[in-house]
């Protein structure tokens, strides 16, 4: 495993590319927004994009006028970037600069949103903790919307390793106290036009 320094990596990755060239790129977020809506939110649902970079699910869920909106990501020039898309309607959002492992939060969360930050995390006790920490701020009965690179996908990206998932695995993962509703894999084109496969999986969160 290689050792990193992630806020300069993530930074540097930022300050080198592109929103719209990084192979992680979604022109519209469809699938993540779809899963969203599908838990029925109410305008007032607490939803958190962990890793959200310069996605446009903020940009959606904005336009859906919901109002209590968090962005995290480790990065500031991810989170600028989105800031001064959105001009004043930015206001509308909480922005969080935070390595998601030194996450720290007063509030709980409805639904709890991470697409590819998870197969970012390779050390077991990374990911633990970040299970751990999902499990403290989302609310009884909230849900989790995960999505990663699955055992199809690249074992390296952005310079960096990744790891991989199966349904199996993501169940496993979130097994204590998670109910899993379901997951499924897509092929998602890249800017480069290579097909990287994800795993989306949602979970409902029941706390005993
Ligand atoms: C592959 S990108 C995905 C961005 C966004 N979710 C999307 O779908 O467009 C991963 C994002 O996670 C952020 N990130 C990586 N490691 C992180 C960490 N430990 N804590 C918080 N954010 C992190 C990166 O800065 C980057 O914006």
């Amino acid at each position: 495993m290689v050792e990193y320094d992630a806020k300069e990596h993530w930074e540097d990755v930022w300050a080198r590319k592109k929103s719209n060239e990084v192979s992680w790129y979604q022109k519209e977020p469809k699938i993540s927004l779809d899963l969203i809506l599908s838990t029925n939110p109410s305008k007032d649902t607490q939803i958190i994009d962990v890793g959200g970079g310069d996605s446009k699910l903020v940009d959606k869920l904005l336009e859906m006028d919901f109002k209590n909106i968090t962005v995290l990501d480790i990065s500031e020039k991810a989170l600028e970037r989105a800031k001064e898309r959105h001009g004043q309607k930015a206001d509308k959002v909480k922005w969080i600069k935070s390595d998601i492992r030194e996450f720290y939060s007063e509030n709980k969360f409805d639904i709890w949103h991470d697409r590819a930050l998870l197969h970012f995390l390779i050390s077991e006790e990374d990911i633990q903790n970040y299970v751990k920490l999902i499990r403290k701020y989302v609310k009884d009965k909230g849900y989790l919307i995960i999505s990663s690179f699955s055992t199809k996908g690249p074992m390296m990206c952005s310079g960096l390793d990744t790891r991989q998932y199966s349904k199996e695995s993501m169940k496993k993962l979130f097994s204590d106290g998670f109910e899993h509703i379901k997951s499924f894999e897509e092929e998602h084109l890249t800017p480069h036009k290579t097909v990287q496969n994800f795993i989306y999986s949602v979970f409902r969160f029941r706390n005993p």
